[in-house]
Parts: structure tokens; C-alpha cells; sequence
């Protein structure tokens, strides 16, 4: 068979694409080439296998020979067609705003059903590969699996893959890729903690700044499964999707069937490179009435739980202004017979004993003090004493005959029955329209487990697309208000949710050591405007830690910073420090959420006892950078603070930003500190080169454990 060769190119990256036989095969996907490929090694077939080596399309089939995990897994009725096999129809190149797109269709005339395999390759590098499925028959289609598949280059030879769990989330794990498959599988019914959609393939070489990296995410926040495979004849493919449970995907005569975006980032230059494409994506794909400035929050949640009252929330308002916090967000608590985690879950109207004026006042005090008001929901779910659940126990997605397994005491609701969705839908279009609510923070808290519908059918996707469609036209009826995806803390973080909400609740832990190490995890997905980021209390409510205000300070203000503690609460001191921080965030806040941002590499002798981070301005005029002490350091001298990312040629100055009041770092006197810090303290602060950065880099401050220090960088 002649190839027919597509070459995608952008500005560092190039996806050779085969669309000879309808279904594309990538040839290459990876640095950007120079000059058009014109001959391509398909491989020997080796003595003892088949008389082709099949190629690893975008949809590899197990009927063209292919060896591996076929990307569609299909059989109609009494297991007929479960094998199809495609050849070309029609393909086509075309340029879009921002990009290139391939559309390459392909048939099958004897399973009757064709498949759409279209390519996007943004100019800058990120490329959407998504694929249709379609029956053209006239009986139906049973898929078990329908997902994209990526080849990855043989030199990649490591995988790097999120571990979490609730209050830990997105912990990088790198490993060798072993021989055979790794893979993970997702049927939680949320993006989940536990197995986030995420995969980086990458060059053993490579670090934060150097080496080949290949990222790939299934933008999706249902079920999904990873699978990367290195083959007996040392190909290796990525593939990624959507995960159906038995017989809960059907796709009946003249319908179709989208396998979830798979995106795509290539880096040669390290995982920062490749957590740059990512933000790019994020950043595209964010709602188009998402404002710019991002507000600072304070959420009421750790600080006063569910003991709601309006006196208490009053001061709590009223300090939060006086901090300099400008949205007021009521967390869990303020509806029906919600006054702890086991009643009132689904009954989305204002509680009368808590509140018997309604929220109306308490929205004006919020107004007056010039802040936003914002509210939780958690339209998914209600607990089995609601009356929501009273009046409609149908609504329950369980399995008729079990008993149901319960997550936090409570169901998930059936919205693919259209009176509960239409009900719900209704419940949250009221409280938004009779309240001047300009954002909402959607939750999630329990796992789906047999979750079925009326006819007893799993319906988890069915579910995704529920939730997807309600966000949808909740923002098409309130254009200004905003949303959260939140799923106990990081449960719910993909690209497709955020289509529809401007931020994600990244942790349910506060605590800034642990966070320090969560929001590093994040920040190789998500850009920081998005990512939710609280001071907490003084005492960690999930982990017992207590933590100085600056660390809690400087952690937050790299993200959508917000508060979560009983500001009303808090001494003069802790307040004025608190609003320094705030103040400071703010400061810098325009650059934190446009620029790029990077970690960097600490080396101590023993590793991990300091972690480093920061933003650069995309024309690199300015950076604003951290430098966190986790534990004391093994090194008596700690090796240079490199900071790289920054134009070589300019020089930069180098300005100590306090943390504290106080104009004296944190671990004693302005004498201890390298002469940079104090020369900055002392209002002469030095001027150095990018170059200088980039090599030689800063003498570490010398601070104390759990404590850091913020420096920005101007450049001339
Ligand atoms: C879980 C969330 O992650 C918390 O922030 C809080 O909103 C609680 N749910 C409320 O029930």
C-alpha cells in the first residue's frame, strides 16, 4: 500500500501523519523536522508473527494484525463484527485560527460503521487528536472500548504518572517503562484523585529543564483508562480514553460516537517545556467570559463548617474585607436540613432556621464591604434524607436488587432521568437568579459504584455528559456567574472540565508544606490563575501541622489564592500579616497568572529538603520566584539557587520581597543572609544577568525549615 503522507508542522513540534489507510497513522510526532519526510520505515515482519507489521494508528484494529490493545473493542448482537477493518475514503488538511487540522475518514463496508480520526496542531505545538465512531447500519453497536492512540519514540523510556489520594493529590512518580503494559483504569465517575488522566513519556535524561518529554491527557471526568505499552518488537504507544463498564455503550443505527480528546505536548526542554503547552491548552480552553482578574476568596468552609449562623458569618465577612479578601464564598451548610454531612443533600433551597431572612442579607453585607458572593452546591448527589430523595427515591443511581454502596451518606442522583435533571437544573437556575451570586463552587464527594439508571444500565457517561450540559446552560443563563470544579479537593481536574469552570479546588489540605508539594504536581498541568490555593489555619486541619503565616502566604499566592480560616477569629498581628500577604499577591498577581510557570531543580546532598518555583513573564521582563526550606538542609552550604528561564542577555534586579511585615527574613538577622538579601533589604539591590542566573545562580538564603523566601526579578 502507497502512503500518502500529511505533515502538521508548528513551531516546535511536527506530527507526520500516514493517511493511506483512513484511520491516521502517525509516523512522527515529536521534534519539529525541517524537510518533508519522503520515506518511512514500516518495519520487518519477523520470522514466527504475521506477514505485516501493523501500524499503530490513531484507532489500531486488532484486525489489521495489529498486536497491542486495539483502539476499538466492538461486537453487534451474538458477537458478529467484532473485528471490522477500515480503508481510506477521504482526507483532508485544512488551516483554522490558531492552527492545522487533519480529517481522515475511513470504512468499513462489512461491519457497516466508519471512523473520523481528525489531528489538531496548534501553532504552538499542542495537538488535539480525537476520533468519531459511527454506525452506518441499521442494528446496533455495542463498543467496550473506543480510545486514541499516540505512538511515543523507543528513546522515551521512562513514564511519569500522578499517584493521590484525597489531601495528597498529583504526586509525580517517574519509573522505567516496563516491557509489557502499565496501565490504569479509573470507575470512580469523577477524574478522581487516585488515577488522574494524566502521563508523561519521557528520555531517562530528562529533567525539569532538559530531555524529550511527551504529555498526554484524556480530557474527560468520568471513566477513564492509561495504557502505555512497550511491544515485543519495541515500539511503544500511549493510549488514552474513555472507559466504559459492560454494555453501558451502545450506539445505535445512524448515530455516532466521540472518543474523548486526547491532548497531546511534546517538550525538548523537560517537564517545564511540557507543563507549558499544557497551560497554553488550559488557557484556550477556559470559558470566554472567564475574567482576568482573579479575586481573592475567602472560603468559609474550614472556618466555620456547618455551624452557619449570621452573626458569626458577619464578622467572618466583615474581617475578610479588612484583609483584603474580594469574594465571600459560603461553603456547605446554608440549605435545607444541611447542618452536618449525613441530612439535606439535594435540597437546594435556603434553610429557614439558619437562615430565616433568607441570604439576602447576609449577600448585601458582603456587597457592601465590597466583596463577591459565591456559593457551594453539589448538584450530583443527595443524601437518602433530603427530600429531594424522600419524594423521589427513584433518583437514586443504584442497582435494582443491592443494597447500595454509600459514600459519605449519600446517593448519587440519576440527572439521565430528564425530571431530575430538570428539577435539579431548576433548583440551582433559582437560587442563582433570586440571589446575586456571581460564582459557583460545584463539589463532587462520593465515587460512583453501580451506578444505574431506570432500565438498570450503567450510566456513568451518561452522567459526565449530564453534568457537562447542566454547567453548560447554568453559564449560557447566568453569563456572569463563575464556577469551581471541585470533587473532595483534586478529584475533578481535566481539560474538559475546565471548559466550564474558571478554577479547581486543588486540595482539601491546607497545609503549605504538603501543598508545597501538590501544587508542584498541579502546576505541571494547570496554569496557576486556575488553581485554587487557601491560607489555611495555623493548625492544619488535615494533617495537625502548624505553619507560619508567611509560609501559608507565600504557598497560596501562587495560585488563585484564597483563605479558609476563621479570619473573625485571629489576633492583630496575624491579620495585619495576613493582608501583607494578601497585599503582596496581589502585587504580582497580573504576572503570576499569565507567565509561565517553571520549578526548578534544588540539589542538596541528600535531595527533596528545598523545593523551588516561580512565574516568568512570557517576554521574560520579570519573574517572580520562591524558594521553600522544607526541612533543614544536609549540605552545611547549600548548593546555588539556579534560576533559570530568563533572557541570558538582560540583567535582572534582584528584589528580596518581604514576607512579614518586618523587613527581616525569617531565620534571623539581615547579617546571615547572602549579600544579594541583604543588599536588596537594605534598598541596594544587585543587578544580575540571565546567564548569571541560568549558571551560576543566587547563594540560597539562609532560612529556617518551613520557611521560604519570595524574590522578583526585574529586568532592565
Ligand atoms: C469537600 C470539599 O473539598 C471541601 O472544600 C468542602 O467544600 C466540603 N466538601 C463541603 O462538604
Amino acid at each position: 500500500m502507497h502512503q500518502s503522507i500529511e505533515h502538521l508542522r508548528a513551531d516546535t513540534t511536527s506530527v507526520v501523519v500516514d493517511v493511506s489507510r483512513g484511520i491516521p497513522v502517525i509516523l512522527h510526532w515529536g521534534a519539529a523536522l525541517s524537510q518533508d519526510p519522503t520515506q518511512w520505515q514500516q518495519g520487518i515482519p519477523a520470522h514466527g508473527t504475521i506477514d505485516v507489521v501493523a501500524p499503530i494508528s490513531m484507532v489500531p484494529m486488532h484486525g489489521d494484525g495489529f498486536a497491542g490493545r486495539p483502539g476499538l473493542q466492538v461486537h453487534r448482537r451474538g458477537g458478529r463484527h467484532w473485528s471490522p477493518r477500515f480503508r481510506a475514503a477521504e482526507h483532508a488538511v485544512t488551516r483554522i485560527d490558531g492552527g492545522l487540522v487533519l480529517e481522515s475518514r475511513a470504512i468499513d463496508e462489512v461491519s457497516e460503521s466508519e471512523i473520523i480520526g481528525r489531528l489538531h496542531l496548534a501553532d504552538d505545538g499542542v495537538l488535539t487528536a480525537s476520533a468519531d465512531f459511527r454506525n452506518n447500519s441499521n442494528s446496533p453497536v455495542m463498543l467496550n472500548s473506543f480510545t486514541v492512540t499516540l505512538p511515543i519514540v523507543s528513546g522515551a523510556t521512562e513514564l511519569g504518572v500522578f499517584a493521590g489520594r484525597w489531601s495528597r493529590e498529583l504526586q509525580l512518580q517517574r519509573f522505567s517503562w516496563p516491557y509489557g503494559a502499565w496501565t490504569s483504569e479509573n470507575r470512580m465517575g469523577r477524574t478522581s484523585h487516585e488515577h488522574p488522566p494524566y502521563l508523561f513519556a519521557l528520555e531517562s535524561s530528562s529533567d525539569e529543564w532538559n530531555g524529550q518529554v511527551w504529555g498526554i491527557h484524556a480530557a474527560w471526568s468520568g471513566n477513564h483508562s492509561m495504557y502505555a505499552e512497550w511491544m515485543p518488537d519495541g515500539r511503544r504507544y500511549v493510549q488514552a480514553g474513555e472507559l466504559f463498564h459492560p454494555g453501558e455503550m451502545c450506539v445505535y443505527s445512524g448515530e455516532s460516537l466521540s472518543a474523548v480528546d486526547v491532548i497531546g505536548v511534546y517538550s525538548n526542554s523537560g517537564l517545564n517545556g511540557a507543563s507549558r503547552s499544557f497551560h497554553r491548552e488550559v488557557r484556550r480552553r477556559l470559558p470566554a467570559n472567564a475574567r482576568r482578574v482573579r479575586p481573592v476568596h475567602l472560603n468559609t468552609w474550614e472556618a466555620v463548617y456547618f455551624s452557619h449562623d449570621e452573626e458569626r458569618l458577619s464578622r467572618l465577612a466583615e474581617a475578610a474585607a479588612s484583609v483584603g479578601v474580594e469574594r465571600f464564598v459560603l461553603d456547605d451548610g446554608w440549605f435545607g436540613g444541611r447542618r452536618n454531612d449525613q441530612t439535606g443533600l439535594g435540597d437546594w433551597t435556603v434553610s429557614s432556621t439558619v437562615y430565616p431572612n433568607g441570604l439576602a442579607p447576609l449577600i448585601a453585607q458582603v456587597r457592601n464591604l465590597g466583596m463577591e458572593f459565591g456559593i457551594w452546591v453539589e448538584p450530583e448527589m443527595a443524601n437518602p434524607d433530603s427530600d429531594l430523595l424522600r419524594a423521589h427515591p427513584e433518583w437514586a443511581a443504584t442497582t435494582d436488587g443491592y443494597d447500595p454502596v454509600m459514600g459519605r451518606r449519600q446517593h448519587v442522583v440519576d440527572l439521565t432521568n430528564p425530571a431530575a435533571y430538570e428539577h435539579v437544573l431548576s433548583a440551582l437556575d433559582d437560587l442563582l437568579t433570586g440571589h446575586e451570586i456571581t460564582y459557583v463552587k460545584w463539589d463532587m464527594n462520593r465515587w460512583h459504584v453501580q451506578a444505574s439508571g431506570a432500565d438498570g444500565t450503567a450510566i456513568t457517561h451518561a452522567l459526565t455528559k449530564a453534568v457537562y450540559a447542566m454547567m453548560d446552560e447554568l453559564r449560557r443563563r447566568h453569563r456572569d456567574v463563575e464556577f469551581e470544579s471541585c470533587a473532595s479537593g483534586g478529584g475533578r481536574i481535566d481539560f474538559e472540565i475546565l471548559r466550564r469552570c474558571e478554577r479547581v479546588w486543588t486540595s482539601d489540605c491546607n497545609d503549605a508544606l504538603e501543598r508545597q508539594l501538590i501544587q508542584r504536581g498541579a502546576s505541571m498541568i494547570i496554569p496557576a490563575e486556575v488553581m485554587g490555593s487557601h491560607v489555611g489555619p495555623s493548625r492544619s486541619h488535615t494533617t495537625g501541622r502548624r505553619l507560619s503565616m508567611e509560609l501559608r502566604g507565600v504557598t497560596a499566592m501562587f495560585g488563585h489564592m484564597g483563605v479558609e480560616a476563621d479570619v473573625s477569629a485571629m489576633g492583630e498581628d496575624e491579620l495585619a500579616d495576613l493582608s501583607h500577604l494578601v497585599a503582596v499577591h496581589k502585587r504580582f498577581r497580573a504576572l503570576i497568572h499569565s507567565g509561565d510557570a517553571v520549578r526548578f531543580e534544588t540539589f542538596d546532598l541528600t535531595g527533596g529538603s528545598a523545593l523551588s518555583h516561580g512565574v516568568i513573564a512570557s517576554d521574560r521582563s520579570e519573574a517572580i520566584v520562591a524558594y521553600v526550606q522544607l526541612v533543614t538542609a544536609q549540605a552545611a552550604v547549600p548548593p546555588p539557587w539556579r534560576i533559570l528561564g530568563l533572557d541570558a542577555a538582560r540583567d535582572y534586579t534582584v528584589n528580596l520581597i518581604p514576607l512579614t511585615r518586618a523587613t527581616v527574613p525569617l531565620s534571623g538577622t539581615a547579617a546571615d543572609q547572602p549579600a544579594w538579601s541583604s543588599d536588596s533589604l537594605a534598598g541596594r539591590p544587585q543587578r544580575v544577568s540571565g546567564a548569571f542566573l541560568r549558571d551560576i545562580g543566587l547563594a540560597p538564603p539562609a532560612i529556617w525549615p518551613e520557611s521560604a523566601v519570595l524574590v522578583h526579578l526585574s529586568g532592565s
